[in-house]
Formats: structure tokens, C-alpha cells, sequence
């Protein structure tokens, strides 16, 4: 089966076998059956962070688990449970126009729900693990449906335990507690701006959902114009010692203290090396947020990954700061 519709940045790649399953039955007997095969298995949600280095010899199940429903509905909170394949973006608006508040600030973001807690998704402030109350996963070592509370699930900044256990867990389902009262987080740069001086009491959270889709439509590149992976690396951590001599030296460097360490704008660093806007016959750099790489005209995996590699030993040779990616790469190299 051929791959390039089902990854944002349209590299061409060819599946030995493919399944799309509807159902957490489904899923599981497709796994049995690439388990006695003894064929690899690649879980495909919206193929949005992903790089598909070369062919996929083994199996990629497309999880298209749908359904959406309200559980536990108290007075002013409610939980919404979403099934993994349903479309992230659409279930944001369905939250949002509800007038329950918690991941409107993540509106936009492609992919699919069962896909946003492997890197616990994030953006203008907020994380998935701010709301999610629990995530239902097939586990491959026992071939059993466990449910994890999200303490158990290790989140991080584009972490989790799914993204440092790969292969293991499935994710089936995924619930959110959310609710009418919880304050909008308004407080991240681009927003705050954007929406100018407002009473934040009185606002509704479609309102908030509305503005983040305005600014990703200004900044980030339609995957479907422009292919793309979204941010193409992590905002790396540096420790406060070496924070301080990049910025006697640098003096605007875009930086967030956290609780160990600053972490830096890997945006701010590519463009300051004069990546913004690049471009050679089939790949670039966005030439509005450096941190997006660009399939322009029939790249490849290895285009992509040989680009990201030039831009990671330009970075490190001008500011001493180790980039790291942000996708999963996939299939074979050689
Ligand atoms: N900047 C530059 N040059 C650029 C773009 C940005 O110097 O080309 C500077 C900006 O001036 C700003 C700083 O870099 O001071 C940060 O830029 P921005 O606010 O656009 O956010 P980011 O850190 O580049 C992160 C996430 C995005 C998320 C935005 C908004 C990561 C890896 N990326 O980007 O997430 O949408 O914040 O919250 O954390 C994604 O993960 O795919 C993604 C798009």
C-alpha cells in the first residue's frame, strides 16, 4: 500500500501490508495476525509526526476507532471520552462550541485523539495532560485493554510513556475531564497579543479556539498546501550556566525559564543561522516559523532527514545546543 496520503509531509513509501481498524476487537486481531506472522507492527494515527525514512516491510494498522461521548456530567464539568482515530481538531470545536473549557488553546493541531498523548500534544500554553483524566490502551506484552490514570502515563513536554515504551501500548480511547468554570490560559505571547485587552471571565472558550486557529493560519503551513510535520524539533533545555553565556553573547535569545534549566526557541536558534526561508529543488524551511520543514516538490524521507541533519550540525556549531527531533522516523535507513 502506498503511504504518501497518509503522512503530512507526503514523502512516498510503500507498506508491505496495511489494515484500517474500526474498533478495539479489530485492532487487536490485526495484531495477533502480524504477531504469529511475525511481521513489525507501525500504528498510524493522522501520520502527522512521523518521517517515513523508506519502505515499511511489515504491518501499518491505521486505527480509525471513532465515537465521541460525555461521561460523568456534574454540575459545570464533564468528561468528554473520544475514540482514537477521531479527528483531534473537530473534537476541540465539538468541546469548545459546547462551551467547556481545557484544550481550546489546542485547536489545530493535526491528528488524531489517540495520537495526542504519545508526545502529549501542546501549544500557547497548554498541554494534553492538563485535562486528560485517563487513557484506554491495548498493551502488547499481555494482549489485554488496560486503562491508565494520566499519573501512570509519564508525561513531559512532548513526552509520555507511550513515546518511551514504543510499540507496547495501543491507544483505543482517551478521556478528558473538562469544564464550564476552569480559568482560559491567555497568558502565551502570540495569544495575548492577538486578543488584546479582554475580560476574561466573560469570554467563551470558541472565542479562544478561534484566535489560536488565526494565528496557526498565519504562522504554520496548511500540510495540505505545503506538506509538512509541524515543528520539526523539540525546544531543547539548557542549564542555567550555559544559558547565561548565550545571552551575554546573544542578548534577545527567545528563552523560558523552567523549573530545571531555560529552555531556548529552536525557532529563534535555525533562524538566526540563517534557515528561514530556505529552500533547495524539493525541500526547505518555512519562511514563517523555521522550526517546519517543507516537502516543496516530490522530497523524500532521507531529503527531509539529510536537511534536519545540516540545520542540527548548524545549530550546535553556532550556539553549542544539541537539537532533537521531534517526529519518529520510519522504515529502513539503508
Ligand atoms: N521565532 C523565531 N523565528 C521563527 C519563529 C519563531 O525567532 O521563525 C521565535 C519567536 O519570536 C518566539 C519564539 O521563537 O519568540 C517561539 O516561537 P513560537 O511562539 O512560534 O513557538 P515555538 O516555540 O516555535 C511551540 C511549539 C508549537 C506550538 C507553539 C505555540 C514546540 C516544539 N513547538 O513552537 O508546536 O504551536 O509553540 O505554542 O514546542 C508542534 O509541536 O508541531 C507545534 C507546532
Amino acid at each position: 500500500v502506498e503511504l504518501e496520503a497518509l503522512n503530512s509531509l507526503h514523502v512516498e513509501a510503500v507498506a508491505r501490508f496495511y489494515v484500517e481498524v474500526a474498533s478495539a476487537d479489530e485492532l487487536a486481531n490485526a495484531l495477533v495476525w502480524a504477531d504469529s506472522h511475525g511481521h513489525e507492527v507501525l500504528i498510524l494515527g493522522g501520520g502527522s509526526n512521523l518521517v517515513f525514512a523508506g519502505n515499511f516491510s511489515g504491518l501499518v494498522v491505521r486505527v480509525a476507532i471513532l465515537g465521541r461521548h460525555w461521561e460523568q456530567i456534574e454540575e459545570g464539568s464533564a468528561t468528554l471520552v473520544l475514540g482514537a482515530g477521531e479527528n483531534w481538531h473537530e473534537a476541540v470545536v465539538y468541546a469548545a462550541r459546547a462551551g467547556y473549557r481545557g484544550i481550546e488553546n489546542l485547536a489545530l493541531i493535526p491528528g488524531t485523539a489517540g495520537a495526542a498523548p504519545v508526545q502529549n500534544i501542546g501549544a500557547y500554553g497548554v498541554e494534553l495532560c492538563d485535562t486528560l483524566q485517563s487513557v484506554s490502551a491495548l498493551d502488547r506484552t499481555t494482549g489485554k485493554q488496560v486503562t491508565l490514570a494520566t499519573a501512570e502515563c509519564r508525561f513531559a513536554y512532548r513526552d509520555s510513556l507511550f513515546k518511551r515504551s514504543p510499540g507496547r501500548y495501543v491507544i483505543t480511547e482517551i478521556r478528558l475531564r473538562l469544564s464550564r468554570t476552569r480559568p482560559l490560559v491567555l497568558g502565551y505571547r502570540d495569544l495575548e497579543e492577538y486578543l488584546g485587552p479582554v475580560d476574561a471571565d466573560r469570554m467563551e472558550p470558541m472565542a479562544v479556539a478561534e484566535a489560536v486557529m488565526a494565528i496557526r493560519r498565519r504562522k504554520l503551513p496548511d500540510p495540505e498546501i505545503l506538506p509538512n510535520a509541524g515543528s520539526f524539533f523539540k525546544n531543547p533545555v539548557v542549564d542555567t550556566a550555559q544559558f547565561e553565556v548565550l545571552k551575554a553573547r546573544y542578548p534577545d535569545i527567545a528563552a523560558y525559564p523552567q523549573a530545571e534549566g531555560v529552555k531556548l526557541a529552536a525557532a529563534w536558534l535555525i533562524d538566526q543561522s540563517g534557515w528561514k526561508g530556505y529552500r533547495n529543488a524539493r525541500v526547505g524551511v518555512h519562511n514563517r516559523q523555521a522550526l517546519v520543514l517543507i516537502n516543496h516538490s516530490g522530497g523524500t524521507g532521507r531529503d527531509i532527514l539529510a536537511l534536519a541533519e545540516t540545520i542540527r550540525g548548524s545549530v550546535q556549531e553556532r550556539f553549542g545546543v544539541t537539537l532533537e527531533m521531534e517526529p519518529g522516523i520510519v522504515g529502513a535507513l539503508a
